[in-house]
């Protein structure tokens, strides 16, 4: 239990904070200009670092996971996306992880039953939450580009009617409001509710989740229930966007506080298991293409080994084989 409620409650210190620094220690322009700025810069660096950390370890061999024919003789039908041969055919299969979480998708769990009797069942329910998760996440981030340029870029605004499609509440309701809060219970619910699970998690597996979800809670409180005027956060991005490291004007202390869980988020994501959102690109058993037949892959570290051809080998040492009566192939 304390793997659950220690992340739970750093959450809810990480809310109390801003409110604290805002409301009564008078710190706006520490967590509305220097605590962003900050946490901008450590996830822009800490994020590279990482991937060029990743990108400059040798993959000396071909270890792509393959699931279908790979290519051969030109009368066997190839499996472009389950076997990649060319470039072209990873990237295809690296984009289906990437948009359609297609492993998770053919996710099993396996069950021991009494008997004992070993039954496999398809968890599709966990890529729906995973993909509904991801997908309003990226919708919601996407719609707030519209706080970032002076004029609302056109796929904000496409998403934003999209996404208001009913329209019947003042302000309109989003649907990746309520469908980002539903995937996040179900993904905590299932991590609490299978015993084996449970005893996996770890807590770096909830406050992810707990960040997220107080940031998404911070942000519909500010805009369905404190309505909070978002022309000032406008205008104060827009300044900073202009190197301008002033305060700008006054904002509701909700704002602060999603504000401030967005950094915390920022800083923590190159430190941790989200980093797979990078990582998954360069994932070998993903991106390489099954060409080991065709393709001589060396080993870049091998001593560089001077080899002998049988015809050398015989050359040197035929006396000595004819008198240990062994065959040559030339007298
Ligand atoms: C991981 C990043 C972020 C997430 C997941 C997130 C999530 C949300 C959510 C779920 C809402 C509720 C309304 C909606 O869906 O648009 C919201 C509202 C809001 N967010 Fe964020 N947010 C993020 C980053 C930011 C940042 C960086 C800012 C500004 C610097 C910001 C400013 C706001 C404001 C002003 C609102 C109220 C919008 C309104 O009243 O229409 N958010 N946020």
């Amino acid at each position: 239990m304390k793997k659950v409620v220690m992340p739970l409650l750093l959450t809810a210190i990480l809310c109390i904070i801003p409110y604290i620094g805002v409301q009564y220690a008078g710190l706006g322009y520490l967590f509305a200009v220097v605590i962003p700025c900050a946490s901008l810069v450590i996830l822009v660096a800490g994020f590279l670092v990482r991937l060029v950390i990743w990108l400059i370890r040798p993959v000396p061999f071909r270890i792509p996971t393959t699931c279908g024919q790979e290519k051969s003789l030109d009368w066997i039908k190839q499996d472009k996306l389950e076997s990649p041969y060319h470039f072209w055919e990873a990237a295809a299969r690296v984009m289906g992880e990437v948009l359609l979480f297609r492993s998770l998708f053919r996710n099993t769990k396996a069950e021991l039953y009494a008997g004992p009797k070993l039954a496999y069942g398809s968890t599709k329910w966990l890529w729906l939450a995973g993909m509904t998760f991801h997908w309003s996440l990226l919708i919601i981030v996407i719609r707030h580009s519209k706080f970032f340029f002076s004029t609302v870029p056109p796929i904000a605004d496409l998403l934003d009617n999209m996404d208001r499609f009913f329209d019947v509440t003042l302000p309109a309701f989003y649907m990746t409001d309520a469908l980002v809060l539903a995937a996040i219970s179900i993904l905590v619910i299932r991590r609490l509710r299978d015993p084996k699970l449970r005893l996996i998690s770890l807590p770096t597996d909830f406050f992810p989740l707990f960040l997220i979800l107080a940031i998404a809670l911070a942000g519909m409180s500010m805009r369905y229930v404190t309505k909070i005027n978002v022309l000032p956060v406008h205008d104060q991005i827009l300044t900073l966007m202009d190197y301008s490291f002033i305060l700008s004007g006054e904002i509701g202390v909700l704002f602060y506080v999603h504000l401030f869980l967005v950094c915390v988020l920022a800083i923590y994501f190159p430190f941790s298991k989200l980093m797979h959102a990078g990582g998954i690109f360069l994932s070998p058993t993903r991106n390489l293409c099954n060409n080991s037949r065709a393709k001589r892959h060396s080993n870049p570290w091998n001593p560089d080994m001077k080899f002998k051809s049988y015809t050398e080998y015989e050359n040197d040492y035929r006396d000595k084989m004819k008198k240990a009566g062994l065959p040559v192939e030339k007298e």
